[in-house]
């Protein structure tokens, strides 16, 4: 799928080689490393270069800590994860183009590892400023991205940078590229794609694009809502994008013309309050009474989806079906969650809240692929070039 050189293509050998990845993982109050699949994710890349005797220097940002140093955003509990997973000590720089990243990146020997601090405490990566692109090029002789969470973002640590060394991905972003390009470009069919989170606009760019290659379009999800009032449907106090009422009716009618089949939810459990405690309804689809709001979908719509999903070779879900985090109303995206992993097809689950529900039900083992990428992925099921990737040396 990825025209662009690999890790593999350049001679890293005893070379430094700048890695910058997306170790933006969360952490808890005692900074902790929650969800470590970054981390993970990014271990063959630096394997490799290890093995190849490198002088590995990563670079990554945490948070948005908005261009100055805060040690709340420090990469400090990253580097210690890294380095049991690893399994060797990974050294970790006070700052990014000081005089404490410049001298152990100087000090490097062949297969150690370095990390820079949160690059992100400089506002020039945001800003993509040049001078600083060339600033963190300078202490390399090589540029490898493989920070595919970030490969949307035009930033001097994941665009700039290459304009001043040799360049090529990694595995990570290899690996992202060439299952979700594959499902894509020539996917076993049938093609379901399954969208959920609140709002239809966050997925109008994914819809337009995916509606042209899918042969069914599975919506739950708040955004459901939004369709089931462009349709005349009485949606109590769901959420809902009143100007996005007009595009939900031409989403409905383009998938007519080109038939895809769209499947909407056919019921809806509602609660009287946005909370797990509230007093709870079962409502058929646009019968929600005032007073009420849908935050899940119901046994009728997860038999109505399991019905086309259970056939689908390829599937791709980006988006919870309810409020998840609501344990009263995780059941339709857990269900949904179960029917993908049971699924044989290839199934690919975006990042982000699908990503995370998945994790957190269990059934992460089960999927094809989770793409490490939240705003990233969902940019590549729109079509979009990802600026991190394009900016790399073709091979
Ligand atoms: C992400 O978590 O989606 C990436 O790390 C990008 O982070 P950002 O949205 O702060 O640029």
């Amino acid at each position: 799928m990825l025209n662009k050189k690999s890790v593999e293509d350049l001679q890293v050998n005893g070379k430094k080689v700048l890695v910058r990845v997306d170790f933006n993982v969360p952490l808890d109050e005692n900074k902790n490393v929650t969800d470590d699949n970054r981390i993970v994710g990014a271990l063959p890349t630096i394997k490799y270069l290890v093995d190849n005797n490198a002088k590995v220097i990563l670079c990554s940002h945490l948070g948005r800590p908005k261009g100055e140093f805060n040690e709340k955003y420090s990469l400090k509990p990253v580097v210690k994860r890294l380095a049991e997973l690893l399994g060797k000590e990974v050294k970790m720089a006070d700052d990014v183009i000081g005089d404490s990243a410049k001298k152990l990146a100087a000090e490097l020997k062949d297969g150690e590892v370095l990390v820079l601090e949160n690059v992100r405490f400089h506002k020039e990566e945001t800003d993509n400023d040049r001078e600083f692109s060339k600033e963190l090029a300078s202490m390399a002789d090589l540029y490898v991205n493989d920070a595919f969470g970030t490969a949307h973002r035009a930033h001097a640590s994941t665009a700039g940078v290459a304009e001043f060394l040799p360049s090529a991905c990694g595995y990570l972003i290899k690996k992202e590229i060439d299952i979700m390009g594959k499902a894509l470009s020539n996917p076993a069919r049938p093609f379901v794609t399954i969208l959920g989170g609140a709002k239809v606009s966050d997925k109008i760019g994914v819809i337009t694009n995916l509606i042209e290659k899918v042969d069914a379009l599975v919506i739950g999800g708040g955004m459901a809502y939004t369709f089931s009032k462009a349709m005349g449907g009485k949606i109590g106090d769901s959420i809902c994008e009143d100007d996005k009422l007009e595009l939900a009716k031409e989403l409905i009618k383009k998938a007519e013309e080109k038939g895809v089949k769209l499947l909407l939810p056919v019921d809806n459990i509602c609660a009287d309050a946005f909370s797990n405690d509230a007093n709870i309804l079962v409502a058929a689809a646009g019968e929600i009474p005032d007073g009420y709001q849908g935050l899940d979908i119901g046994e009728k719509t997860i038999e109505l989806f399991e019905n086309t999903l259970k056939d689908a070779k390829t599937i791709i879900w980006n988006g919870p079906m309810g409020v998840f985090e609501f344990p009263n109303f995780a059941n339709g995206t857990k269900a949904v969650a179960k029917i993908v992993a049971d699924a044989d097809a290839v199934t690919i689950i975006g990042g982000g809240d699908s990503a995370a529900a998945v994790e957190q039900l269990g059934f992460a083992d089960k999927m094809t692929h989770i793409s490490t990428g939240g705003g990233a992925s969902l940019e590549f099921l729109e079509g979009k070039v990802l600026p991190g990737i394009d900016v790399l040396n073709d091979k």
